[in-house]
């Protein structure tokens, strides 16, 4: 499994996302991604599912180290106590003793991001995160944490997929050896019904799924986070890294619409 090292960190570079993954069916879905090999788990505090995940950590029985878990501060948790009580609430349904890195997960217009930022980095002094970061964050948000605040951001979680230009919040990231972590990697399945995305999956023996993941994981600096449930697709999205795409491929990806944005909440910030 290849990795990013990022501010004092090493995750790697495919991870289980676990958004709508509840439950018993949530835990199980954990534990059998950590007994194949999965060692990067996302979850947030607003999934609702930091205690299944959480169980399923404990179940597999690894050693904490050798696992990277992140989670998430919700939009309305920015503030300095708020957000320290949010952590509390999530290192004790994970029943973790620190996460690996901690995310504000979309921005506020309410928010101060200085102090927010600053609360942080006080948490990461205190040991209970190990990195902080952001998500869903514009090339303009992450200047000003960046290089206005000053913040030692590890990652920004956005979109990013076959069906989305990222090229902008990308090569900002990459002036500044950013990692970008990708959420909806196979476009919730939309990859599956496309007659490029097939035709190219076909030549390589392989899925649509695993090809839009091996292009995301081609490139530098992106890691990418895939729900599954199924054990089946947890494997054949481990099994990606084997799938090598060439030129015409790339091509062909590149020629797709890349305007399909699937999280657009009204709380997003100006995309552009
Ligand atoms: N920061 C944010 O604001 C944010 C927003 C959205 C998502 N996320 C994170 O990103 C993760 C991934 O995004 P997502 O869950 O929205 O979308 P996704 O990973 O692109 O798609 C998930 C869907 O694809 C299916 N699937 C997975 N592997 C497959 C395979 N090999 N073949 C066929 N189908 C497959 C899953 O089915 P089954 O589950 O039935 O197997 C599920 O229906 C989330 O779980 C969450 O952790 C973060």
């Amino acid at each position: 499994m290849q990795t990013i090292t990022t501010q004092g960190i090493t995750m790697p570079k495919l991870g289980l996302g676990t958004f709508k993954l509840t439950d018993a069916p949530g835990q199980a879905a954990v534990e059998s991604a950590l007994a194949m090999g999965y060692r990067h788990v996302d979850t947030a505090e607003m999934y609702g599912n930091e205690e299944p995940v959480g169980a399923g950590i404990a179940a597999a029985g690894l050693p904490r180290g050798d696992l990277h878990v992140t989670t998430k501060a919700w939009h309305d948790h920015l503030a300095p106590d708020a957000i320290r009580r949010a952590l509390d609430g999530s290192l004790g349904k994970l029943k973790l003793d620190y996460v690996d890195l901690y995310l504000v997960h979309w921005p506020s217009p309410d928010m101060d991001l200085g102090a927010t930022l600053t609360t942080l980095a006080r948490l990461q002094e205190e040991g209970r995160i190990r990195a902080l970061g952001v998500a869903n964050f514009t090339v303009a948000l992450l200047r000003q944490a960046i290089e206005e605040i000053g913040a030692p951001i590890a990652c920004n979680q956005v979109e990013y997929h076959v069906y989305l230009d990222q090229s902008a919040v990308l090569g900002y990231l990459q002036s500044k050896n950013v990692p970008l972590v990708a959420y909806c990697p196979i476009a919730r399945a939309i990859v599956a019904d496309d007659p490029v995305m097939v035709g190219i999956a076909a030549k390589h023996n392989a899925s649509p799924a695993q090809v839009a993941l091996k292009w995301l994981l081609d490139q530098d600096g992106v890691a990418a986070i895939p729900k599954a449930q199924r054990p089946q697709s947890q494997q054949a999205n481990l099994d990606a890294w084997t799938v090598t795409l060439d030129d015409d491929d790339r091509r062909a990806i590149a020629a797709l619409t890349k305007n399909r944005r699937l999280v657009d909440p009204a709380f997003a910030p100006d995309w552009d």
